[in-house]
């Protein structure tokens, strides 16, 4: 199955075969196109995707050998930058008609959800995930593929938001994520008292905006003579609220499923404090926790391909 993906910043595709495994996978990101706006500018996005997509299938086709056995071609149908998504679609549906081969639409959550499958030692059906990325945060119950139910999500931000945007108040560059947990190295958790919103709420949803506020304060509390261990200081208290409460809840999901395995994925599942802290704690509880390799974490197209390949497989 060849795999896209181009809901947001990143052009990926990958080739996947059912019985071997990922014989190719390419990610092409834009991160240096939009870092002088401090965000994904979304037409940018899909001129880039324009450009890139077709050069990026070429590389994985040609890696992975023969093109002429490709027998599905998958791509992210949503949700995402529309634009971008358009680029993605666009391509995909051509492809599989030109190939007459049947072409699938993606859900990216569903994607990123069963991307720790790519691993040498996949997680046994059913499990708990928790989806952590720039526009979710979820915990869903998995009993296969296509049975999903949804245990609790954010009311408002997204983890990943929450790192990008406390990320960007603090001047910080562009993506905000990566950029704020290499600051927390260098700081004291405990530093600063930040709230963990909803952590004993009792229900699984999540809510982060509250957290950019309290950040905000604290930040004009310092003032102008903010120092660099003071801003350590504050990157490294926010990772830790905002890891606090996805282990919390994590642990929570678990036991009201009555299940000890979970699984990890989206672009924030690939911050390290997250999961020392998710390790520790399953340990604990006597659960397994699963996670895609870093490279498959964020965006790529060996999810979608995956994905796309256990559809069909299931018929
Ligand atoms: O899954 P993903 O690549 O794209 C979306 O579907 O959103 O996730 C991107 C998000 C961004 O918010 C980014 O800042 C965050 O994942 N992220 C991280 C780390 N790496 C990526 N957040 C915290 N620590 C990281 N190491
Ligand atoms: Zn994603």
């Amino acid at each position: 199955i060849l795999g896209q993906e181009t809901s947001c910043d990143e052009t990926a595709a990958a080739v996947y075969d059912g019985s071997v495994g990922l014989l190719a996978h390419e990610v092409y990101s834009q991160v240096d196109l939009h870092a002088a706006y401090g965000g994904v500018v979304p037409e940018l996005a899909s001129r880039d995707h324009l450009r890139k997509l077709l050069p990026l299938l070429r590389k994985v086709l040609d890696a992975a050998g023969d093109s002429g056995t490709i027998e599905g071609v998958a791509y992210t149908s949503g949700p995402g930058l529309v634009g971008a998504l358009v680029v993605g679609a666009s391509v995909a549906r051509s492809l599989a008609y030109a190939w007459r081969v049947p072409c699938l639409g993606v859900h990216h959550m569903e994607g990123h959800l069963l991307a720790p499958l790519l691993e040498p030692e996949p997680p046994e059906f059913p499990f708990v995930a928790l989806l952590v990325s720039g526009g979710h945060t979820l915990l869903a119950r998995v009993e296969g593929v296509g049975r999903y139910e949804v245990l609790g999500s954010s009311l408002d931000d997204a983890a990943g938001e929450a790192f990008d945007k406390t990320a960007k108040m603090m001047g910080l560059p562009y993506p905000g994520g990566p950029a704020l947990a290499r600051l927390a190295d260098f700081g004291d958790a405990s530093a600063f008292d930040l709230p963990r919103p909803l952590m004993y709420s009792g229900s699984l949803d999540f809510s982060f905006s509250g957290l950019k506020t309290a950040v905000m304060t604290q930040l004009r509390k310092v003032g102008s003579n903010v120092c660099e261990q003071d801003r350590a200081n504050l990157a490294a208290s926010t990772q830790q609220a905002i890891v606090d409460v996805l282990v919390h809840k994590s642990v929570a999901a678990l036991k009201a499923c009555d299940l000890s395995r979970l699984v990890v994925a989206g672009g924030v599942g690939a911050n390290q404090r997250l999961r020392e802290r998710l390790d520790d704690a399953c340990a604990t509880l006597g659960a397994r926790v699963h996670y895609p390799e870093l490279v498959l974490c964020t965006d790529n197209g060996a999810m979608i391909a995956l994905a796309a390949a256990m559809r069909l497989q299931r018929g």
